[in-house]
């Protein structure tokens, strides 16, 4: 077996597509928006930031994640807030990425939806600069209500052709997919593509993956890892290219392990799972942190970890012509190293 060095992780080329820009405030910019804007937050050094960091499940962290954002006020906020992820994807050698973008979390304190993703989007277009082939994906905040939603696609709906697709994420307990059934269709006719987060461990996993898959036609999974409960449900994303979006180093702060050995087994019987980041500036690591340490905790071979970055363009939404030319990426760096 071939040791899986820190260098070969690094110069790995990798997609990432389980990214909420939100998640990537690290305490610096907060501070500094926080300082530029005049916002409020309670804590004004970095240690004081990360001391805030306490939490041990979805519910807390959310906790915590959701009121930071107050410091995001103007264009210029998001803007720095993407480019400043965009310069870490470029430096931990990804490609492309699909980010996930949160409208509701910054409407419903009266930012408007154009604010938002004025920013965003200028962010994705400079990031051609650093090599980085960048997409937004818009999620609906599974905590607020379908009627919040449907206003929310409808405003999207002018930038329809910044926005790749939408996802679910926020608090899952007794917010099962399908509430949004009707929205995911009408995102879907719209052209956008679909995913949704099951988060690890809920109550009603197996269900929501259920329902995600078989009802709302999701074409990724994000996080899903309760998915090897149910035989037929693996066999479905098997058989089906569904992509599945892990994270481990978010998994080991809301719950005792990064969910290695559902990864494994679910790369083993040919799922396209990809490891990703989530939240980087809360969890502990960027995307090469994230390869790192599930290779180290679970003893990964090379061509583990070389199948982990092929699954992560392989379950992106890029073209095929694009897929080809990122594999063939991927086998010169293996070839040379
Ligand atoms: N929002 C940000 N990160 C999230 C996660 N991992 N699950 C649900 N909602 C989120
Ligand atoms: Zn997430």
């Amino acid at each position: 077996m071939t040791e899986v060095t820190r260098e070969f992780i690094e110069g790995l080329p990798k997609a990432e597509l389980h990214l909420h820009i939100e998640g990537t405030l690290e305490p610096e910019l907060k501070l500094r928006l926080a300082k530029r804007n005049h916002v409020d937050i309670g804590q004004s050094t970095i240690e004081e930031v990360r001391k805030s960091y306490q939490y041990d499940d979805l519910a807390s962290f959310l906790a915590v994640y959701y009121p930071a954002m107050n410091v995001l006020q103007h264009e210029q906020d998001f803007y720095d807030l993407a480019f400043d992820y965009l310069r870490r994807a470029a430096a931990n050698n990804i490609r492309h990425v699909e980010i996930f973008f949160d409208p509701q979390a910054h409407t419903s304190r009266g930012i408007a939806f154009d604010t938002v993703i004025k920013g965003l989007r200028r962010a994705v277009v400079d990031a051609r600069a650093l090599d980085v082939d960048a997409e937004l994906i818009m999620c609906f905040l599974r905590d607020f209500s379908k009627e919040s939603a449907r206003k929310t696609l409808i405003e999207a709906m002018p930038y329809k052709d910044w926005i790749l697709g939408i996802g679910l994420d926020s608090d899952e307990h007794n917010n099962p997919p399908l509430k949004f059934a009707r929205q995911y269709e009408d995102a879907a006719a719209a052209g956008l593509h679909l995913t949704a987060h099951c988060d690890i461990d809920q109550k009603d996993s197996i269900e929501h993956i259920r329902q995600a898959l078989e009802i709302m036609g999701v074409e990724r999974l994000d996080h899903g890892t309760n998915i090897v409960e149910d035989p037929d449900l693996v066999d479905f994303v098997a058989k089906n290219g569904i992509g599945m979006t892990c994270c481990p180093l978010s998994n080991s702060f809301v719950s005792p392990v990064m969910k290695g050995d559902e990864i494994v087994e679910l790369l083993g019987k040919g799922v396209k799972v990809c490891i990703n980041s989530d939240d980087p500036a809360y969890f502990g690591g960027y995307v090469n942190d994230n390869y790192r340490a599930l290779a180290k905790e679970y003893k990964l071979t090379r061509e583990q970890v070389v199948q982990l970055a092929r699954n992560s363009f392989e379950a992106s939404w890029i073209s095929d012509e694009k897929k080809a030319l990122y594999q063939a990426q991927i086998d010169a760096y293996v070839a040379k190293h």
